[in-house]
């Protein structure tokens, strides 16, 4: 597993416009950034515990490598919500509710469930990742810094989508599918109780244009044009089907040439 390098210049110092791109592009994917430091650190937590239980050393140094990745991503969107609050949004607030929730979640589940959601995450994420790094219309117009982030962080997503999946396969293949199946429910909830909730405080936050406006804004982005979440909706139900295994989705688009 490779750490592909991230672009000299993305830091979110300096003058912050209040949105990076587009106000809805902007709001959906800060909406997203607001739970990731949250999220990555509880499944790092659960790839470390599950690190000394893996027998098999590819599969471990994948461990180890998924690890070093989501540490990567948790730092980065950590310095890009603190941005949001110098672009004017409440976003200290509201990354600490996202962490509460999924906090909450972790004290309630052992390693098996807490494997199961990851790997459940992990499809859904690498879905996410492959929208971006194949529709240049997700980032168009985006403010370089962000736009950089943004595909740096899908190509790991992409690269690492598996681990996860292999552990909890490794660990507990007895009744596998049943106990992915449940977590992958519930953690969809949890994650789409996350997003939207971001979104709505965001939208709160908007300013010059109605909320009602920018939701249909936001709406048409992610169901009409480009169709963010349109596009995956399909592709998100086949973690479902028997016999999935997540290198076995899509041709990775990693290998691919990455838009510029
Ligand atoms: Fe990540
Ligand atoms: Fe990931």
């Amino acid at each position: 597993m490779v750490t592909n390098s991230l672009p000299r210049d993305t830091d979110f110092a300096g003058e912050q416009p209040r949105f990076w791109g587009a106000r809805a592009q902007s709001i959906v994917f800060d909406a997203f950034s607001l739970m990731f430091p949250a999220a990555e650190a509880f499944m790092i937590r659960a790839a470390q515990e599950a690190h000394d239980r893996v027998a098999d050393s590819a599969l471990k140094r994948a461990v180890a490598g998924f690890v070093h990745q989501e540490a990567s991503h948790a730092r980065l969107h950590a310095a890009y919500n603190r941005a949001m609050d110098a672009r004017g949004f409440s976003a200290t607030a509201l990354g600490a509710r996202n962490a509460q929730l999924i906090g909450l979640m972790e004290s309630r589940i052992g390693l098996r469930r807490k494997l199961a959601a990851s790997a459940g995450l992990e499809h859904f994420t690498a879905l996410i990742a492959e929208a971006i790094l194949t529709d240049p219309r997700l980032l168009d117009g985006a403010d370089p810094r962000y736009a950089a982030l943004w595909r740096w962080h899908a190509r790991e997503e992409v690269e690492h989508r598996a681990v996860a999946y292999d552990v909890h396969m490794a660990l507990y293949p007895k009744g596998a599918w049943v106990s992915r199946a449940r977590a992958f429910g519930a953690s969809l909830v949890i994650l789409f109780a996350l997003f939207w909730s971001n979104v709505w405080r965001l939208t709160g936050d908007s300013y010059e244009r109605s909320r009602l406006a920018t939701m249909l804004d936001i709406a048409w982005f992610l169901f009409g044009a480009p169709g963010f979440f349109r596009r995956i909706a399909l592709p998100t139900l086949a973690y479902l089907k028997p016999g999935f295994h997540p290198d076995n989705v899509q041709p990775h688009p990693i290998a691919a040439p990455v838009i510029a």
